[in-house]
């Protein structure tokens, strides 16, 4: 049965690249012009094609999504051919996002939360690209982290830290410090991370909001690998404990406010009243903790939202099916509604963009080959999780359709991106894409076979094209060894 494992220094921002797709109404196909930041454009050969399909479904559709197959067989990422895109880029494999979809997954959920007060802290772990955080921070999320250097990349941001939440099972001391003095939310996850934070508080000299993370015990029916609210997992509170710890808190006047509860029950979870359970079982908590005298405001139900990947036209639920089946409780205690969305927000807003290097077959299974690999996308290779596979432009007339395995050169046999993919047998050279690549793969890439970690891309919302992570080089790796 398939499992359901949907599943110390800021980059340099200076020299952002620019694509900018200028469109003359007159043209029939709008001229691709490149430009770096703000020297002088540089005309590039290719041509920008409109995407019909994006043209037609616009007006009619709600809900858009950005990368489209239209009935020309090209890829489009918004109105622009991944295929022109792919040619005009310095480097390959990249990751290609589309700015306004981001927005939109954001609106999707700020819609849902109308009528509540509600925090959106997005998950940064799943994606820490600085100009996705500028930008959600832009449309009015908070962030949720789970370490010190997340936290000060959050700062950079600009998030307000009154809207970050800081999570984690071994919170270091030194982290906790730099959370208690910039004043955001914590999680308490331990007995002994309790002591860390009581500890982070004396020498910051300041009181910290903190928040329980109980482990409510529900099995939100994902993979192993990324279930957390179970009994057996390493995260939280245990809930019979839950008296200790207001007992501690009690104790600790003068480090720690308790403010809220918090539970996070997994990732990739496709069934809403999961949700609803743990919500239940966390406004119970609440009513204890109020019960005690505790003025506590803030229900955190974490993250977790599935996504479509497998492509199925499968109807999952949305933000809105989320909020909806927890809104009347949390209506009913007057509580702040804490949500720590990560792929929902950002997975399917990109795709790792490939060229095909070669096609085999070992008598028994075709591969192709292609120049991304486990390194830059490590997903199916650890999870086994399904992540959609297309080719970007349509195969030759006379290409056999067979099932492939999409490989790509890393010395490992676990070097896969998907596994029996019935395809067109695609040309050297081809563009192929990996969908859903915008959580948990360039933030989990590695430098493995010293393949460097790919350039970051956005469309944006005026068609334009621009690089928003430079891709790593060999130089960059050579710099460790320098002066030591
Ligand atoms: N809050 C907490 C406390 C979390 O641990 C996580 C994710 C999130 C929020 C965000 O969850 P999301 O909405 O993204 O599902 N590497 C795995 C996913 C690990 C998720 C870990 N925790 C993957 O590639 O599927």
């Amino acid at each position: 049965m398939a499992v359901t494992t949907q599943l110390s220094h800021p980059p340099s921002l200076s020299k952002t690249r620019t694509f900018a797709f200028s469109q003359n109404p007159f043209l029939e196909t709008p001229i691709l012009l490149f430009s770096r930041t703000k020297t002088c454009p540089k005309p590039l050969k290719a041509v920008l094609s409109q995407n019909p399909a994006n043209t037609l479904t616009q007006e009619t559709t709600p809900f858009k999504h950005c990368f489209t197959k239209s009935s020309d067989g090209f890829l489009y990422c918004e109105n622009l051919k991944v295929q022109d895109i792919m040619e005009n880029v310095e480097k390959r494999p990249f990751y290609l996002y589309s700015k306004p979809q981001i927005t939109r997954n954001f609106e999707a959920y700020r819609d849902a939360l109308e009528g509540l007060k509600s925090i959106i802290g997005y998950a940064i772990k799943a994606n820490n690209n600085l100009k996705i955080l500028e930008h959600l921070r832009q449309l009015g999320c908070g962030a949720v982290l789970v370490s010190g250097n997340e936290l000060r990349l959050a700062l950079c941001a600009g998030f307000d830290p009154n809207r970050c939440i800081f999570n984690g099972n071994g919170k270091l001391l030194e982290d906790l410090v730099l959370a208690a003095q910039e004043g955001v939310f914590v999680n308490v996850d331990s007995e002994f991370d309790l002591e860390n934070i009581v500890a982070a508080a004396r020498l910051a000299g300041k009181k910290v909001n903190v928040l329980l993370r109980i482990n409510p015990d529900v099995d939100p029916q994902v993979h192993p690998y990324v279930a957390t609210g179970n009994k057996n997992s390493k995260f939280g509170i245990r809930n019979e404990k839950l008296q200790w710890f207001l007992d501690a808190v009690k104790a600790h006047p003068n480090e720690l406010k308790l403010v809220g509860a918090h539970c996070h029950l997994g990732s990739t979870i496709t069934k809403v009243d999961i949700f609803r359970d743990a919500a239940v079982l966390m406004v119970s908590y609440i009513d204890q903790i109020r019960a005690q005298g505790f003025e506590v405001d803030y229900l955190n139900i974490g993250g977790g939202l599935g996504i479509d990947y497998y492509h199925t036209g499968a109807i999952l639920p949305s933000p809105r099916d989320l909020i909806n089946t927890v809104r009347e409780l949390v209506l009913s205690r007057n509580l702040n509604l804490i949500i720590e969305p990560g792929r929902s927000l950002i997975a399917n807003t990109c795709c790792l963009v490939n060229r095909v290097t070669g096609v085999k077959t070992n008598g028994t299974k075709n591969f192709i080959v292609i120049d991304g690999s486990m390194a830059e996308l490590i997903r199916p290779s650890l999870y086994d999780a399904y992540q959609h596979i297309e080719l970007v432009s349509p195969a030759p007339t006379n290409a056999d359709i067979s099932t492939f395995d999409v490989v790509g050169p890393v010395c490992e046999s676990a070097d896969f991106l998907g596994k029996d993919r019935e395809l067109p047998t695609p040309s050297k050279g081809a563009g192929l894409v990996v969908h859903d690549a915008g959580a948990y793969c360039m933030s989990m890439a590695s430098t493995y076979n010293l393949k460097m970690r790919p350039p970051e891309y956005w469309v944006e919302e005026d068609g334009s094209v621009a690089k928003i992570r430079h891709g790593e080089t060999f130089e960059d790796h050579i710099r460790f060894f320098e002066a030591l």
